[in-house]
């Protein structure tokens, strides 16, 4: 017994007066095999995401190259400076009417007066807080230009730090096309070259000239190899997780603040020369270089399901901008099954034929269409006659979809009125850790299960402060072990309840770090240009989704109340059991696990522990994984046997059984 005590105390750092008691509060949880509860669903645990935090301009998107059609301001060209050695003489001018077309009419003027192979004159760019420097990496640049008939070349481009003394790679084009023509490039770092963000982009030039730039461009290497692909190290991140959908493209986002700024599906498909972007609703502009098909693409390279929201006339708060339903409304919809065409439509159709021509011949498997988001906000009172509308028209022209409201259970009775039943609602819960681990035990258990079946699409424990209230930058932008608790008891909650919870993704996902970039706390993976991180929130969904059964079966909590919360999935086919535990008190609590309805249960097991020394830890850029399991092999597992666990501890168990 001390010994045990003993090694808890030095694993999970607490002090000896906490376990106290250990020892004296034995649970039993009883788990009956045979007694399967509900399916797990086969797209349980997913994904959320949205142009926030700068997730994907500055983060998951490839492109390093920040405000790189120039749209960020109207007025100056954010991002970009002059670079003019001693002895040259330059500008850069802002042309708001200057670019390669319609959708990208600004262009960056570099005129260069005076200059020599001695004293360069070029304009650079800061990146996303820096640029992403690796040894040996290749990356891909390419810019569109319009010549001065003083100017044809050479262009030089580096990629170099701030002060422009290291040269981290560089090429010189020889002649530059004109005529808004790309020209490309490859830079390759060598393999001396020292990890850092410390980086800029410059294009220079040694001789007088004028030559116009849009639409400069950087890409390191992508996921897939994808052109306009995604962040790799990200990617695998995020795959890493194992999820099973992919729900887009918001969240606020789909909305905009106005109408005028919702999600602009079609004109985010195509080059990306001609891509207007919009203003998004998180305070910056989006390049929408991640357009509808990289979503598509994006859920495809991580085998998880698109789930589809569509804009559903109603735009955010305060404004609160909204389409009556009827005549007013029709366009909005024929857009949505438009949208929905070019994501499953065959050649025949006109926007299956589109995504073809975009080069995916392939439809994408899409079962599940939201209409709208956070429809509870809307004081319009128009939310029924609107989803009505939508899911008339869906269904007359795809049954075979499945059609989520966005007002669930948690909203008061008098905004839940549905003319159409939905086949599934959506319900958001932001709520502090305590409240979670307090409502956890029953909450969906109470739900009729006569009723539409519930996609949580928003969820994530806080520690205090509600997310829409922190103020930016105070705190660390990913939550501390506190919040994951609060999450595993929530997911617990979930799991259990599989056959009614379908669905689950917690939000936000991805967070860029640097000061100025984030709208929102607590998110669940934190980044700069080249590191990144999972929050220990994180951590407590990978390791849940990697020990989950196709079923749930029936398990109780028996003998004294205890504060440990569970949940036990199956996997009769592979002959697996997964017992999944949170003790969220600060004593260890020893829990027995009786395990019936099985001929045999094996000596080995194993077991993953998530627990932290304090529960304000956190994981951060520097220490990546200070909150992470522990995975071990342990022996001595049999149809009842007990294990103690530490206090504040996420631990599952994988059992053979038979
Ligand atoms: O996840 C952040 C925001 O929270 C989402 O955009 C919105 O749907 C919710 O209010």
């Amino acid at each position: 017994m001390k010994t045990l005590a003993t090694l808890l105390v030095a694993c999970a750092g607490w002090s000896l007066s906490t376990l106290a008691i250990y020892g004296q509060s034995t649970t039993r949880l009883a788990i009956q095999v045979d007694a399967v509860v509900a399916p797990v669903s086969p797209t349980f645990s997913g994904m959320m995401t949205e142009e926030i935090n700068h997730s994907y301009d500055g983060g998951l998107y490839g492109e390093l190259v920040r405000n790189r059609s120039f749209k960020d301001d109207a007025k100056t060209p954010r991002h970009w400076s002059l670079v003019q050695a001693p002895g040259a003489v330059g500008s850069l001018t802002l042309d708001p009417h200057g670019g390669m077309n319609a959708q990208l009419p600004a262009g960056l003027t570099l005129a260069v007066k005076q200059a020599s192979p001695q004293a360069r004159v070029g304009l650079a760019n800061e990146g996303y807080w820096g640029f992403p420097v690796q040894p040996k990496t290749t990356y891909r640049a390419s810019f569109y230009a319009s010549l001065g008939d003083d100017f044809s070349g050479p262009l030089r481009v580096s990629l170099e730090s701030p002060d422009g003394q290291e040269i981290y790679a560089q090429v010189t084009l020889k002649s530059v096309q004109g005529g808004w023509v790309k020209n490309t490039v490859e830079l390759t770092t060598g393999r001396s070259v020292k990890p850092t963000t410390a980086a800029r982009l410059v294009l220079s030039v040694d001789h007088p000239g004028r030559i116009t730039f849009s639409l400069v461009s950087l890409f390191p290497p992508t996921w897939h190899d994808r052109p306009n692909g995604n962040r790799v190290d990200l990617m695998q991140s995020l795959a890493d997780m194992r999820p099973t959908f992919l729900r887009f493209p918001g969240g606020n986002f789909l909305e905009g603040d106005r109408i005028a700024n919702r999600f602009p599906w079609q004109a985010t498909l195509g080059d990306i020369t001609t891509r207007p972007g919009h203003p998004g609703c998180w305070g910056y502009y989006s390049t929408d270089g991640l357009g509808l098909l990289e979503f598509l693409e994006w859920a495809e390279d991580l085998k998880a399901q698109p789930v589809l929201a569509v804009y559903a006339g109603y735009s955010l708060p305060p404004k609160g901008e909204f389409v009556k339903p009827g005549p007013d409304l029709a366009p909005y919809v024929t857009d949505a099954l438009d949208e929905i065409e070019y994501v499953i439509g065959g050649p025949e159709t006109k926007w299956g034929a589109r995504r073809i021509a975009d080069g995916h011949p392939a439809p994408f498997p899409l079962k599940y269409v939201e209409i709208g988001n956070e429809d509870w906000f809307d004081e319009s009172g128009t939310y029924d006659g609107r989803f009505t509308q939508f899911y008339d028209a869906i269904k007359a022209k795809y049954p075979q979809l499945q059609l989520i409201s966005t007002v669930g259970n948690e909203q008061p009775a008098t905004k839940r009125v549905h003319s159409r039943t939905p086949d599934l609602v959506d319900e958001h819960y932001y709520r502090k850790a305590a409240d979670f681990i307090h409502e956890a035990p029953e909450r969906f258990e109470q739900y009729d299960r006569h009723g539409p079946k519930i996609f949580v699409g928003e969820w994530a424990a806080y520690e205090q402060v509600e997310p829409w209230k922190e103020p930016a930058d105070k705190r660390s932008p990913t939550p501390s072990y506190r919040a994951a608790l609060g999450d595993a008891a929530w997911l617990l909650a979930m799991e259990r309840n599989s056959d009614i919870v379908l669905m689950q993704c917690y939000a936000p996902m991805l967070v860029n770090v640097n000061p100025g970039a984030r709208q929102w706390r607590p998110n669940l993976i934190g980044y700069d240009a080249l590191h990144h991180y999972g929050s220990p929130s994180y951590h407590v969904i990978s390791l849940f989704n990697a020990y989950t059964g196709t079923e749930v079966v029936r398990a109780q909590m028996t003998g004294a109340k205890s504060p440990v919360q569970y949940s036990v999935t199956r996997d009769a086919q592979a002959g697996w059991l997964y017992v999944k535990l949170l003790n969220p008190s600060p004593q260890a609590q020893t829990v027995t696990l009786d395990i019936a309805g099985v001929k045999s249960v094996a000596n080995k097991a194993t077991t993953a522990v998530i627990a932290a020394t304090s529960l304000e830890a956190e994981n951060s850029l520097a220490e990546p994984t200070k909150v992470a399991p522990v995975t071990q092999k342990i022996s001595g597992v049999s149809p009842s046997f007990s294990r103690t666990l530490a206090p504040y501890s996420v631990s599952v168990f994988k059992i053979h059984i038979h």
